[in-house]
């Protein structure tokens, strides 16, 4: 049996919550070979459908080769319809619905179909409306990866100046998502970005755009008090039902929430960047957090085509608690000056494999936020010598040198 993943995405068009009877009909065509596969969504009542089929053959694509099955033969001008009906079931709670389709038996598509089915409608409230605060360049990353996966967003920055720098940003990155996935229709390019674009707001107002969300993503500067601020201002603004998350890389989610009157409903979201890219989101709960904040918040990040890990509210999680001190090390040998920073850079990728070298990525990520990591930790484990204040790292963000963003950083990005 040949597993196809894609990703599904339906939204109501009526955002009115719940539409409780809904009939639906899934058509699946396929023609001569399995990368023109197209995926049709028929529907009836109220329902708005937004597919993707670049992504979908992309990711069907890269599922075959990782598990290297043989390459799928549908006859020729091959149709296979697959019509499914559901009464009295809530097309919210389906957005997003990570649907696997076996290829080849009918049986398979409807009990794989249900079994989702079955899993989505046991979610008490799906998420809907986004709002991420920060449009850095991970809150603009996780903004417009939460458009393109039909999510409602707004995006809060602190002035007008940094709100158009963030669209901008934002523009420029679809624009190049839009030119992988729809590789030589330049109508598809357009149509992509300006649905996405359709789907995000921008504004300088938190309390307004809090006030009807299900979701809050933070990803402000990493700073404790900052980060108090700001939720105590939203967390008596912001709905009930509504979940708080923090984007932090290295600060404990459980402090942060604690400003709250919704603890249970408090988790972290951890994006990596560039967050079109990255595949990966760390889910993190706190000892507070809810059963249903933590399914919402996997469901969420599923919904955005995110393989979603869990980790407990510790100092930078999964990635940064390996990935941090890696670099920290990188930078300490340069200090040593026991090699450039160039062949620091050729050795972890070419002795190692990274995409990246160290210090390009340090580059990359930024320097004051690696900085700000590293000082954190030092301040909370000062016997820690990973955690230990590195001159070099000091000197460079004093001088505004910070990496890819400001122009220079341990290389120069200058035009
Ligand atoms: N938006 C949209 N697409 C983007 C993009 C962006 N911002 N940046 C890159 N891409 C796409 C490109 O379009 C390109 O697509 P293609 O292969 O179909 O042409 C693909 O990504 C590769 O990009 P490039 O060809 O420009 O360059 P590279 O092949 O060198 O890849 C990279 C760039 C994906 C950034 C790669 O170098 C990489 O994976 N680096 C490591 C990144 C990493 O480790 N990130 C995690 C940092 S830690 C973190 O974020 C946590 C925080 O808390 C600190």
């Amino acid at each position: 049996m040949y597993l196809i993943n894609f990703s599904l995405t339906v939204s109501a068009a009526h955002s009115k919550f719940p539409l409780s009877v809904t009939d639906w009909n899934i058509l699946v065509l396929f023609s001569s070979t399995f990368p023109e596969c197209q995926l049709c969504v028929l529907t009836g009542g109220a329902l708005q459908i937004d597919f993707r089929p670049a992504f979908w053959r992309r990711e069907a694509v890269q599922r075959i080769r990782t598990t290297r099955t043989q390459k799928i033969q549908p006859h020729s001008g091959a149709l296979a319809l697959f019509s499914v009906r559901f009464r009295n079931c809530c097309p919210d709670l389906l957005v997003g619905a990570e649907v696997a389709l076996s290829v080849g038996g009918k049986v398979d598509i409807m009990s794989q179909l249900m079994r989702v089915i079955t899993r989505k409608m046991s979610t008490s409230r799906a998420v809907e409306k986004v709002v991420v605060i920060g449009g850095g360049l991970m809150g603009a990353g996780i903004a417009q990866v939460a458009a393109s996966s039909g999510f409602r967003v707004t995006l809060v920055e602190v002035n007008e100046q940094l709100v158009e720098k963030a669209k901008g940003n934002i523009q420029k990155s679809l624009a190049r998502v839009a030119k992988k996935q729809f590789k030589d229709d330049e109508a598809a390019q357009n149509g992509f970005v300006a649905t996405t674009l359709g789907r995000l707001d921008a504004t300088c107002s938190l309390t307004d755009a809090v006030r009807d969300t299900d979701l809050v993503i933070e990803a402000i500067v990493e700073n404790m008090k900052v980060k108090h601020d700001l939720f105590a201002k939203i967390d008596s603004v912001a709905p009930q039902h509504a979940i708080f998350a923090s984007n932090t890389s290295s600060l404990s989610i459980r402090e942060i929430a604690q400003v709250t009157q919704r603890r249970d409903r408090f988790g972290g979201l951890h994006f990596f960047n560039p967050v079109p890219v990255m595949k990966l989101l760390e889910v993190i709960r706190t000892p507070e957090t809810s059963d249903d904040t933590y399914k919402r918040m996997m469901d969420f990040g599923q919904s955005m085509g995110k393989v979603c890990i869990t980790c407990k509210d510790t100092p930078g999680f999964v990635v940064n608690r390996l990935l941090v001190p890696y670099l920290a090390e990188a930078v300490r040998l340069l200090e040593r000056g026991d090699a450039t920073a160039k062949d620091i850079d050729i050795a972890m990728k070419l002795g190692a494999g990274y995409p990246m070298g160290p210090l390009e990525l340090a580059d990359y990520v930024g320097l004051d936020t690696t900085r700000n990591i590293i000082s954190g930790w030092h301040e909370n484990f000062p016997e820690n010598p990973l955690f230990q204040p590195i001159g070099t790292l000091e000197k460079l963000v004093q001088d505004g040198k910070l990496g890819v963003k400001s122009g220079e950083g341990f290389y120069s990005y200058k035009k």
